[in-house]
């Protein structure tokens, strides 16, 4: 991002890391799994062990915010995808990460079902997007009318360990009229696929060279496209 120049980018749609691997539950700390053993991101991301001390990670994160900010418009705005969690008992509700942002808009992206068994509070069902917004930030005509409550299944049928669906970054790209549109934190590239889908342009940025070929392929409608049908077939 440090590459780009100041205030020419409409929207970001992004899910960072969440750094599920540092965490005071065993099964995803230490890769036994317990409970979680067919958790796919039990391994973290490729090349990327997504287990910073929690301190290092807020940082990291609003260091991540800050540079969105100075490359947004002043009708631009960050559809920032996380998750909250229980650690020591307490819930975090990622604070830490956000306060000074100008968050607008909390919305709850429930998904089905959910992977924590924990007798001491409910299965956590949903994760939280913030619309952080710039002032003159609006939506596209009608995109009021979703609500902010969103019921999206998650995406099964993608090689990475943690992809938005499809409809989701559908349904975040049409609501805006932006014309430029980046994922820092690409993964699989889900939000270049809805980009393309609605006509806009996008810059993707991903670490893992892995995942990069992943997305190539996926926007060429390549070899990936081919295998996913064939596992929709004989499912
Ligand atoms: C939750 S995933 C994003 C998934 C994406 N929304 C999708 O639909 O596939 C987070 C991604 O951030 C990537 N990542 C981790 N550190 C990064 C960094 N410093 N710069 C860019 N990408 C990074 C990981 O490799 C991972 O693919």
């Amino acid at each position: 991002m440090r590459g780009l120049e100041d205030s020419c980018v409409d929207l970001f749609v992004t899910s960072p890391p969440y750094n599920l691997k540092n965490s005071s539950g065993n099964g995803m700390k230490d890769g036994r799994g317990g409970k979680w053993s067919r958790a796919a991101l039990l391994k973290g991301y490729e090349g990327y062990g997504d287990a910073m001390p929690y301190d290092e990670y807020c940082e990291w994160q609003r260091e991540c915010l800050t540079e969105m900010m100075r490359l947004l418009k002043e009708d631009g705005a960050i559809f920032y995808n996380h998750k909250w969690r229980v650690q020591n008992g307490l819930l975090q509700d990622r604070h830490e990460i956000l306060d000074g942002f100008p968050v607008r808009q909390i919305i709850i992206w429930r998904r089905k079902g959910g992977i924590n068994f924990n007798a001491g509070y409910f299965l956590p069902t949903y994760e939280v997007i913030y619309l952080i917004a710039k002032p003159k930030f609006k939506l596209a005509e009608k995109a009021n009318r979703f609500g902010d409550v969103w019921e999206i299944k998650q995406e099964m049928n993608n090689p990475h360990p943690a992809p938005y669906p499809e409809e989701l970054t559908d349904r975040i790209i049409s609501s805006t009229n932006a014309k430029l549109i980046v994922d820092p934190f690409a993964g699989s590239g889900t939000a270049a696929v809805s980009a393309k889908r609605y006509g806009r342009n996008y810059i993707m940025i991903e670490k893992s060279p892995e995942y990069c070929g992943m997305i190539k392929k996926r926007l060429e409608g390549g070899i990936w496209n081919a295998e996913k049908r064939n596992r929709n077939k004989s499912a």
